[in-house]
């Protein structure tokens, strides 16, 4: 993908190879994550991208997009990242030992 294509401030939902996968650019440099949010699996590309932070548009989980950790409940786990480089002026997204994301446990919260 043309690294011209996003805007800083912009996420883009792709599917690559399978995986779905969650492209963010902040402050120029690209972030690319799961577009599955760890709670209940809602996309992540339907919320919105606060800093280096994605908010989850279902229940307002909120994720690092530089490492996947989650930094506010209701989900406790991280969601997998996927390394990015910019070569010739395209973006490359490595997908390789992408994860299924667990089924979404629902109960008591701990
Ligand atoms: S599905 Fe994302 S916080 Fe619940």
């Amino acid at each position: 993908m043309p690294i011209t294509t996003l805007a800083d401030g912009e996420m883009r939902a792709l599917r690559i190879d399978g995986v779905d996968v969650l492209l963010c650019r902040v402050e120029g440099e690209y972030f690319a994550m799961a577009n599955s949010c760890s709670h209940a699996r809602q996309a992540l590309s339907a919320g919105r991208l606060r800093g280096h932070e994605v908010i989850c548009p279902l229940h307002g989980a909120r994720f690092d997009i530089r490492s996947g950790a989650c930094r506010a409940a209701p989900a406790s786990r991280p969601v997998q990242t996927f390394p990015v480089r910019v070569e010739s002026g395209k973006l490359h997204i490595s997908v390789a030992g992408a994860v299924q994301p667990p089924r979404p446990r629902f109960g008591p919260m701990n």
